[in-house]
């Protein structure tokens, strides 16, 4: 599972204008600023193929980067974000339905979630609706790196506490993988995973 290759594609604002080329892909999906743009380059070991920043809302299009002429990573705008300026805001209820429930060619939505705060609401929502419609999904937790928040609570208890409150939401629990894109924890796990996927 080694990437040698990896070349962005384009953006898109609509699911619709998304490339047709049928390769297998994978979505970052989760909140502003989870670390979603910074897991791709930590994937592929570039500095900015994808753009991050501090300040949540950086990415506003639907974003496709080609991995050795194979397969998508897909970075997409985070949700939750609701300073984001009214232009740079998605419309999550058709994006949803249009993108993640229509898109033959995806293999996995990969949510990210931070294990470096407690279980956010928001958070919850996404996995139980994705749960309730059995798409398939790989949880992806990240900044596994920040050991304890203000509150003290450490990544393996807030992660134990997230996966305890959605399970009713799943028939079969979903993979689930911990990341941290300063120190590449996970890294090799998850293309590993991902390749399986890919050939399943
Ligand atoms: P949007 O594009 O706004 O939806 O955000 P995003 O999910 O793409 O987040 P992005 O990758 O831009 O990262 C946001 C901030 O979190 C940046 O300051 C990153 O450096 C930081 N960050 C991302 N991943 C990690 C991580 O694993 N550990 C730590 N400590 N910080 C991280
Ligand atoms: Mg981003």
């Amino acid at each position: 599972a080694k990437v040698k290759e990896v070349q962005f594609i384009g953006s898109s604002i609509r699911p619709k204008d998304c490339p047709k080329d049928e390769r297998p892909e994978f979505a970052m999906l989760g909140r502003s600023n989870v670390g979603k743009s910074s897991l791709i380059n930590s994937l592929v070991r570039k500095k900015e193929v994808a753009l991050t920043s501090k300040k949540p809302g950086k990415t506003q299009l639907i974003n496709h980067f080609l991995v050795n002429r194979s397969w998508y990573l897909v970075d997409l705008p985070g949700y939750g974000f609701a300073n984001a300026p009214e232009s740079a805001r998605m419309d999550w209820s058709s994006f949803t339905k249009g993108y993640f429930l229509n898109r033959e060619s995806l293999v996995s939505i990969l949510l990210l979630v931070d294990a470096s705060v407690p279980p956010q609401k928001i958070d919850l929502d996404c996995a139980n609706w994705i749960g309730r419609n059995n798409l398939p999904m790989t949880i992806v937790f990240t900044k596994c790196d920040k050991m304890k928040n203000k509150k003290g609570n450490r990544p393996d208890e807030n992660i134990k506490s997230f996966q305890e409150l959605i399970k009713e939401s799943y028939k079969i629990y979903p993979p689930w993988i911990m990341t941290s894109s300063v120190t590449g924890l996970g890294r090799d796990e998850l293309l590993l995973h991902m390749s399986q996927l890919r050939n399943y």
